[in-house]
Parts: structure tokens; C-alpha cells; sequence
């Protein structure tokens, strides 16, 4: 009996792969706290725009899917779960078209006006500035609203922001209580115009900022409920807009935003497929997405000559994944599949938004519903949840967490063709119920990585967390087959007071260090 009992530990001992002689090492040096993450880096863009808003969260009133005022119970019960801090609305390049006028009052009184830039399809307008705020208000989230600066006038705006801000007894504030709402709403963020430089107007970036400064000051709302005013910036590696913007409106510019999407092939006219890909277009995505740490490094030494004492925010206010729409699908409504990839793609972001939590304050994936890297997907009455969504609830205990200096060294890089891109992103913090939690990226989709965790000056216990990962690069979910990824539980031990952990190929581990 003796001798099979021992035969049999040889054999698993045997099955067990080895660890590596030479692991990746990640040492945490929880002494120096870094800057906070602010808990906007999880911000959310949901855009009138496809089924983004309609069909995918609003469902009106009168609809049969359960909802609340209108808003659909188990999307909002979903995105409950991630802490939504807060969201974006009404765009995107729908928002310098929008005429907040349209949308408030009786609903079957509203103007239908043309989505020009979506679809051409009709917007009813059933979403307005009431109906908003009841979201922001059921999620319990801030909310940051886009003033539209392409097609409007300064007075149009700065009637917006009076309706929505004033406690007065003024005829706008007087017409909100009207429709509903006595006390003003609390705008937290506004911005002025989007993507100036396109769909926002085709301006120059000069040209843009007189007309910020001329709209921000003839925006009024009670000192106490002025929202932070946000300057729409560039995209990609231009970096003219931050340094026309921070340079002459500094005074009146809380943050500037700055857009980056990630496309496979790099190209706008063939993206590249959301599924059935194969590796090139696994590095090939991984390695586009990368590039917007060196994009927010070049925004922020530019914001670091003109504003060194750190007034202006850079925002992310729109990232993610950008693929061809989904065959049989309206091209203008950008809906795309989600896959592990788009996980994987998600966490190398925050990664990277953390480490420039001093000057990035908030992000905004591109977008929640539906729309391009989504959260969730909707078909009629069901619903499901993508990677995506579940990477960013797998890094919730991230949010206003205090960064930590992490250090990888021995990484194995991963390299398929021409391009190489490092095997392991790391990422620390001390969240706010006091633990301290790593999050780890194994970019390579074939090789599992080893990974010795250290954290200076203390003996490590073990780790305790969740894995998401899949035997395909392209996994999601289906409305037949919803649960087809989904995170699974996730525990390291340590030896000698330090963590060593297998990270598997194509793999997001999020856990928190014991000991
Ligand atoms: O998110 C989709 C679109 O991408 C937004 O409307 C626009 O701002 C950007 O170009």
C-alpha cells in the first residue's frame, strides 16, 4: 500500500510541469505609494448610436423586458456589479448634433430628428436629458454630459447647463421642475464639443480653443455645482491639440480629452475580423493597443512644460477595440463581437492608465452596450456579458486604489513575425478595504508564464483571486452559449515568503497577496 501511495505522488509530481528555472520576476515595492487611481479611469461612453442606448439599456416605459423608468433591469443590475463611476453621454460625434431641447418634455411631443452620423437612422429623442439622469441615478454614477459645440450656438449650451445646474427660480430651471425634476442635477463633468478636429467640426486646433474659451465663459451654473469643464483634445500621436489647449485656456480647462481606438490591422478600411482571426491579428492588436502608453507619455510631457503644477487632467474619454461590424449587421451601428482578446486588450489599458494616475483621471471605454468593445450584449429579452465586462469586474478593487512601483524583470517577451511585445504586464495597489492587489498579463497565447511575485519587505502568504482565460484566442459568448468564458477562482502559493504563480498563456489573473 506504502509503495503505491508513493508511486502514485511520483507520477504527479511527474505530471506537474516544472517551474521555471528562470521565472518572470515581479517585485512590488509597497513602501512608495504612488498616486490614487482615480475610480473614473473605469468610465463608461454610452452614445445614441446603434443599438448602444435603444434597444441595448432603454427599453421605454411600456416595454415587456422588465424595467425601471424605462431602463432595462438586468443590463442595469449587470453594470451594478462593475461600480460604474461614472458615464458619457449623449457622444461621440452624436453629441455636436444633439439639441437638448429635443429631448425633454412629453415624450410623444419630441422632434424625431436623422442620426446623420449613425446609421441615418431616426433618433425619437425618448432618451433625453431626464432620462439620463434616472440612469446615472439607478447605476449610482456620476455623470459627464457633451455639450455640443458643431451645430449649436454658445446660448444653447449655456441654456443647457442653466437648466440642468440652476436652483433658481429662472424660467429654464422653472421648466425642469416642470418635467419633473426640482432640484438641479448634478453635473459633474461637462465637456465642450467632441473630436473638434472631425465629426466635431473639421476645426483647426486654434480655432477650436477661442471657441472653448468663448463657450466656457458663457457657461453659468452656481459656484457650487459648476461642472468640471473638459476641452476636447486630439487623437492617436497628435499631440497639437493638448498643447494649443493647455497653453491658452489653461485657467479654464480642468482636463483635456484625448481618443485612441484599437484596430488590428491598423487601417480603417479593413480592420480586421472581432472573431475566427488568427495569431497575427492576436500581436498585431496586443501591440496597437500598447501604443497608447507612449501617446499618453507624449500628452503629458506637453501638459508637464505647459502646466507643471498639475491643474489639467489628460482623459481618456474614449479607447478600446474598433473591428468590421458583424456580418448582416447595420454597418453605422458598429456592433462587434467580444472576445478574450478584448479582455486581454482591456487589462494591458488599465495597466497602463495606472501608471499615469497622477495626470490620466478618467478614461471611457468605447462603449457599454452593443457598441463596438462593449460590456454587454443584447438580442431582444436576453442578454450577456463579454470579456470585457468581466476583466473590468475582475479589477474593480482598482478603483481610487493607491498605485504601487511595480517592477518586471527576466520578462519572456513574445514575438510572432516582426513583432515583439513584452510577455507580462504587471500592475499594484492598495485598495481601499487595505489589500493589496496584482494584477498580471501573459500577452502570449501559447506559452503559460512563470512568475516569482516579491513584494519588499514582506513575507507573502499566498494570493487568492480569478483567472480569465480560454483554450481559443477568439472565445466569447453567445445568447446560445453565454457562460462560454467567464472568470474562474485563482490561487498562488508562496515559498520562502515569495509568490510563485503560472500564469496561463493568454491569461488576466487579478488577486490579492496574503501575508
Ligand atoms: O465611439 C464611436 C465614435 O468614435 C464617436 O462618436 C466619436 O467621437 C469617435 O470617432
Amino acid at each position: 500500500m506504502k509503495l503505491i501511495k508513493k508511486s502514485l505522488a511520483v507520477l504527479c509530481m511527474a505530471a506537474l510541469p516544472a517551474f521555471a528555472a528562470n521565472p518572470v520576476s515581479v517585485t512590488i515595492d509597497a513602501g512608495k505609494p504612488g498616486p490614487v487611481i482615480n475610480k473614473n479611469v473605469y468610465g463608461q461612453f454610452a452614445e445614441h448610436l446603434g443599438t448602444g442606448i435603444y434597444e441595448g439599456m432603454y427599453v421605454g416605459t411600456g416595454s415587456k423586458i422588465p424595467n425601471t423608468k424605462g431602463w432595462r433591469n438586468d443590463v442595469v443590475g449587470a453594470l451594478k456589479q462593475l461600480h460604474v463611476p461614472l458615464v458619457r453621454w449623449p457622444g461621440g460625434c452624436f453629441a455636436d448634433e444633439y439639441h437638448w431641447k429635443d429631448g425633454i418634455g412629453p415624450r410623444a411631443k419630441r422632434p424625431v430628428k436623422v442620426n446623420t452620423n449613425w446609421g441615418g437612422v431616426e433618433e425619437s429623442n425618448a432618451v433625453g436629458t431626464h432620462e439620463f439622469f434616472d440612469l446615472v441615478d439607478l447605476l449610482g454614477a456620476d455623470a459627464y454630459v457633451n455639450g455640443n459645440l458643431g451645430s449649436g450656438t454658445v446660448q444653447e449650451m449655456a441654456d443647457w447647463v442653466e437648466y440642468m445646474t440652476s436652483d433658481s427660480k429662472s424660467s429654464l430651471a422653472n421648466l425642469r421642475r416642470k418635467n419633473g425634476r426640482d432640484k438641479p442635477f448634478k453635473v459633474a463633468y461637462f465637456a465642450i464639443g467632441n473630436e473638434a478636429w472631425g465629426c466635431g467640426g473639421n476645426m483647426t486646433p486654434e480655432h477650436y480653443t477661442n471657441l472653448y474659451k468663448n463657450y466656457e465663459t458663457m457657461l453659468k451654473a452656481p459656484k457650487e455645482n459648476r461642472p468640471l469643464m473638459i476641452a476636447s483634445g486630439g487623437n492617436d500621436y497628435d499631440i497639437k491639440w493638448t498643447d494649443v489647449i493647455s497653453k491658452n485656456a489653461k485657467a479654464q480647462t480642468s482636463a483635456i480629452s484625448f481618443h485612441y481606438y484599437t484596430i488590428p490591422t491598423g487601417k480603417w478600411e479593413g480592420k480586421g475580423a472581432a472573431t475566427g482571426f488568427a495569431e497575427p491579428h492576436w500581436i498585431s492588436t496586443l501591440a496597437n493597443t500598447l501604443k497608447i502608453d507612449s501617446m499618453i507619455r507624449n500628452n503629458i510631457a506637453v501638459l508637464d512644460k505647459n502646466d507643471p503644477e498639475k491643474k489639467i487632467g489628460l482623459y481618456v474619454d474614449e479607447w478600446g477595440t474598433w473591428y468590421d461590424v458583424e456580418t448582416g449587421t447595420t454597418p453605422g451601428f458598429l456592433y462587434q463581437q467580444n472576445t478574450l482578446r478584448d479582455a486581454v486588450v482591456a487589462a494591458l489599458n488599465f495597466n497602463i492608465f495606472h501608471q499615469h494616475a497622477d495626470r490620466v483621471h478618467m478614461t471611457n471605454i468605447a462603449q457599454m452596450v452593443n457598441v463596438l468593445q462593449a460590456m454587454i450584449l443584447t438580442e431582444k429579452d436576453k442578454m450577456l456579458l463579454t470579456p470585457t465586462y468581466h476583466a473590468f469586474h475582475m479589477y474593480v478593487p482598482f478603483q481610487d486604489a493607491t498605485s504601487l512601483p511595480v517592477k518586471v524583470a527576466d520578462d519572456k517577451a513574445y514575438t510572432l513575425g516582426e513583432t515583439t511585445i513584452p510577455g507580462i504586464s504587471a500592475s499594484a495597489a492598495r485598495a481601499k478595504d487595505g489589500k493589496l492587489y496584482l494584477s498580471l498579463v501573459n500577452t502570449n497565447p501559447g506559452q503559460p508564464a512563470d512568475v516569482v511575485v516579491n513584494v519588499a519587505g514582506k513575507q507573502l502568504a499566498g494570493a487568492n483571486g480569478r483567472v480569465l482565460t480560454a483554450t481559443a484566442m477568439d472565445a466569447h459568448n453567445t445568447f446560445q452559449n453565454p457562460q462560454a468564458i467567464k472568470p474562474a477562482p485563482f490561487s498562488a502559493k508562496a515559498s520562502g515568503g515569495k509568490l510563485t504563480v503560472t500564469v496561463p498563456a493568454k491569461a488576466v489573473v487579478v488577486v490579492a497577496l496574503e501575508g
